[in-house]
C-alpha cells in the first residue's frame, strides 16, 4: 500500500472440528467463505481439536483428521504466508480464557444451547465438554479480538452466546455500562473483549444433505469434499427425490438435486436446468448426472492437491507450528489484559 496511513484490516476467524472428512456443507458454508474473506481481512483459521475431544475418543483418528483438515484448507486455497492456520490445542491460552468466561456464564445460558438440547434429545454423551462447548468456542473467538466469524447458520447461536459472555466480562470487570455499548468496533477501547459478528452467507447457510436435511457428518447424509470419483458418483446417485415419472414437468424449487446443483452452477447453467425441469421428459437421473459433472470438475483439481499435501505430514506440521506461534503472539497479550482486568497476577511464562 502506498498511502502513508495504514488501514487496519478486520480480523476474520473460524474453526472446524477434526471429526472425519469435511463435506460439501463445510466447504460451501464455511471453508470457501472463510477463504474469500482472507483477501481483505486478517484471516485466522484453526483446527478445533479440543472441541473434537467431546466426541472423538480415538487418538489416532484425532491426529489424522487434524492433518486432514489442514490439508483440506490448504488444498482449497489457504495461503499460509497470509492466513494463520493452526491447531487449537497449540494455543493453551484458550483454556485460561475459557475459565474466566465460565465464571461469567450462567447455567441458564448453557442450557439454552442447541448443542446441549440436541445431545439430550438424541441421548448422546452429554459430557461436561459438550455442556461447556459454547464457552470454549467463545474463548476461541474472543482470544484474538476477532471482528467477524464466517460460519454456517447452525453456529449463529454460539456467536450470540460469545457476545453475551464478552458483554458480561466487560460490564462486570471493566466497568462498561450495562446494555452493551461496545458493539461498535470503531469505539472499541483495546482493553475489553471485542464483540464478534457471525458472518452467515444466506445462499449457503444450510447446505442440504442427500435426504434434504442439513448436511452433517453425524446424519450420514453428507458428500465428502474429497470423495474419490467412484464414491462421489454413488453419493450423488443416492440423493433422495420424489417419484415423479420421467415425462412430467418437475419443480426445481423443491428438489434436492437442484438445490445442490445451485452450489456449483453459473446463472446460465441454472437457467438451463430450470428449463429442463419445466419442460418434462427430463428425469432426476439426468439432473444427477449434470450435478455430478459440475461437482467432479470443481473438486477434481482440489482433490489432487489434497493428495499431494496429505502425503507430506511433516510439511503440514511445519505450517501448523508456524501458525500456532503467530496465533500465540496475538493471544498472549489478550489473556494478560484479561488476567489483569479480573485481578489475577501477571502471568507466568506462556509458551512463545
Ligand atoms: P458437522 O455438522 O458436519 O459436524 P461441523 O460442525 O464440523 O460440521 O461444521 C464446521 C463448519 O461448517 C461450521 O461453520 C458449520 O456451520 C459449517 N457447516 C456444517 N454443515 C453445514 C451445512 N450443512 N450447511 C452450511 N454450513 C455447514
Ligand atoms: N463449533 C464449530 C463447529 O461445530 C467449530 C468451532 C469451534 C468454531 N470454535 C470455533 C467456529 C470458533 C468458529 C469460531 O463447527
Amino acid at each position: 500500500m502506498t498511502s502513508s496511513m495504514t488501514i487496519e484490516r478486520l480480523r476474520s476467524l473460524s474453526g472446524i472440528k477434526p471429526t472425519g472428512q469435511p463435506h460439501w456443507g463445510n466447504y460451501f458454508g464455511m471453508i470457501r467463505p472463510a477463504l474469500e474473506l482472507a483477501v481483505d481481512h486478517q484471516a485466522m483459521y484453526f483446527i478445533a481439536d479440543y472441541h473434537a475431544l467431546t466426541s472423538v475418543k480415538d487418538p489416532k483418528a484425532l491426529r489424522q483428521d487434524s492433518l486432514g483438515i489442514a490439508a483440506t484448507m490448504l488444498a482449497c486455497g489457504l495461503d499460509p504466508a497470509q492466513t494463520l492456520l493452526w491447531r487449537q490445542s497449540d494455543v493453551p491460552q484458550v483454556l485460561e480464557l475459557t475459565w474466566v468466561l465460565s465464571c461469567a456464564t450462567s447455567l441458564g445460558l448453557l442450557e439454552r444451547a442447541h448443542s446441549v438440547k440436541d445431545a439430550r434429545s438424541k441421548d448422546k454423551d452429554l459430557n461436561h465438554g459438550v455442556y461447556t462447548y459454547p464457552v470454549l468456542m467463545a474463548a476461541d473467538i474472543l482470544l484474538y479480538d476477532t471482528d467477524v466469524v464466517p460460519v454456517g447458520r447452525d453456529q449463529r447461536q454460539h456467536l450470540e452466546m460469545a457476545r453475551d459472555m464478552a458483554t458480561f466480562v466487560n460490564v462486570a470487570w471493566l466497568g462498561h455500562a450495562a446494555g452493551g455499548t461496545v458493539d461498535d468496533n470503531a469505539r472499541w477501547d483495546n482493553k475489553s473483549l471485542k464483540l464478534p459478528r457471525a458472518l452467515v452467507r444466506a445462499e449457503v447457510a444450510v447446505v442440504p444433505g442427500l435426504d434434504g436435511q442439513k448436511m452433517s457428518k453425524s446424519y450420514g447424509n453428507s458428500i465428502a469434499v474429497f470423495a474419490p470419483a467412484k464414491e462421489l458418483k454413488q453419493r450423488v446417485m443416492a440423493i433422495v427425490t420424489d417419484s415423479a415419472p420421467l415425462e412430467l414437468p418437475k419443480n426445481p424449487d423443491t428438489c434436492n438435486v437442484f438445490a445442490l446443483y445451485k452450489l456449483f452452477a453459473t446463472a446460465d447453467q441454472l437457467g438451463q436446468l430450470r428449463a429442463n425441469y419445466a419442460g418434462g421428459n427430463y428425469g432426476y437421473g439426468h439432473a444427477k448426472l449434470a450435478l455430478l459433472a459440475l461437482a467432479e470438475a470443481h473438486f477434481a483439481p482440489l482433490r489432487e492437491r489434497y493428495q499431494q499435501l496429505i502425503a507430506k505430514p511433516d510439511d503440514l506440521e511445519d505450517i501448523l507450528r508456524d501458525g500456532a506461534q503467530r496465533a500465540r503472539a496475538i493471544a498472549a497479550p489478550v489473556v494478560d489484559r484479561i488476567r489483569s482486568a479480573v485481578g489475577l497476577p501477571a502471568h507466568p511464562q506462556w509458551p512463545a
